[in-house]
């Protein structure tokens, strides 16, 4: 636990082995890719701290997507601890003085568990393209609707030529209407983009000119150039696009909005999105209307789910691959504690 009496100190490489679980945890996606962690090496455990520092506080208020990133960064966690031989206990604990959640991987040398997830990690990646408007197979299908599950969380699939597809499209239309009216929101998204080679490499957070599929230019060009993009009708008129061409949407639900459920839901998202990186399927977020609760709350109507709420929305579909997000340097991320 990081408490005021508590200082954390820079970590020079001691464990390798444990310096990779960090390096693999910190692979995980991230809203706007701010990788709002901080690792804990503990002798028997590495705890994932949030980093309220790196927050979105306009489009994440209530940090739900902060806490489903530490999610996903313990799940990449816990299977390369397996792969190194260690046994692994996750759990999810309150700071005794601020009453924030946060994660304790405990970790015990063991046997070597081979994953076939594992082996994602690298691999996988969020893919903001238009897709190729294939139909995936119900073989596919049924083996992404197989992933384990944590308790609390559920996971609905839309096919392309569904009702509930047409409604969700909708959704997100209203969502960038109200999104992009709102100055806060698009100085907020601004700030995490990267508009060029030099504050990419910089900075190695934020959402790159390459992910977003837009030219490099110096930032004083880029910002205005990326403010007169963001506008409801160019905003709907791109994502609509990409919404055609996928051919699943499958929204994440939560059965209690609360810290300890996001993780978990963060954890199985991660599982989801390994396992379709296995299986070729490229998948992208649209959020939105997740983000803007009046939306939230009619969408749970529409949908008939009124006992779960709506959190996460993904697309899915056959796409080129896109190039990577950058990340921290490991020593930037991780800490070991001095009391
Ligand atoms: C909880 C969560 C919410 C996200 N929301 C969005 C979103 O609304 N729109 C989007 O384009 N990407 C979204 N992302 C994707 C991140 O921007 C992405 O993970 C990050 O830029 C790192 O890139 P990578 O996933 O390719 O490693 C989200 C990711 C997470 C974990």
């Amino acid at each position: 636990m990081i408490t005021t009496n508590t200082t954390l100190k820079p970590c020079n490489a001691q464990n390798p082995a444990w310096l990779k679980m960090v390096e693999y945890a910190a692979k995980a996606p991230s809203g706007h890719n701010t990788q709002p962690w901080i690792f804990v090496l503990k002798p028997d455990a590495i705890e994932i701290h949030p980093d309220f520092g790196q927050a979105l506080p306009v489009v994440d208020g209530s940090n739900r997507e902060l806490y489903i990133s530490l999610g996903c960064a313990a799940e990449n966690l816990q299977l390369t601890a397996a792969e190194a031989g260690y046994r692994s206990v996750c759990s999810i604990k309150r700071d005794a003085l601020k009453g924030d959640a946060y994660i304790r991987v405990n970790l015990e040398k063991g046997e070597t568990t081979k994953s076939v997830l594992f082996d994602q990690i690298d691999k996988r990646q969020t893919n903001r393209s238009i897709y190729k408007e294939h139909d995936l197979s119900e073989d596919t299908l049924e083996q992404l609707k197989n992933v384990e599950i944590d308790s609390g969380v559920a996971l609905h699939f839309f096919s392309r030529e569904s009702e509930d597809f047409k409604i969700l499209r909708g959704y997100v239309a209203l969502g960038n209407e109200m999104q992009m009216e709102d100055e806060a929101f698009k100085n907020e998204l601004i700030a995490w983009i990267r508009f060029n080679k030099w504050q990419k490499n910089s900075l190695n957070n934020g959402l790159t000119y390459e992910v977003m599929g837009t030219p490099a230019l110096p930032s004083f060009l880029g910002k205005p150039i990326v403010k007169s993009q963001l506008t409801p009708k160019k905003q709907n008129k791109a994502d609509m696009e990409k919404i055609d061409s996928s051919s699943q949407l499958v929204l994440f639900t939560v059965k209690d909005n609360n810290p300890e459920q996001w993780v978990r839901l963060g954890m199985t998202l991660q599982r989801f999105l390994l396992e379709a990186t296995r299986l070729g399927i490229a998948n992208a977020y649209l959020n939105q209307p997740c983000e803007v609760s009046e939306l939230t709350l009619k969408m749970q109507e529409d949908l008939q789910i009124k006992d779960e709420y709506p959190v996460l929305l993904l697309r899915l579909g056959i796409a080129d691959p896109l190039p990577y997000s950058p990340r921290k340097a490991v020593e930037e991320v991780v800490y070991i504690m001095e009391e």
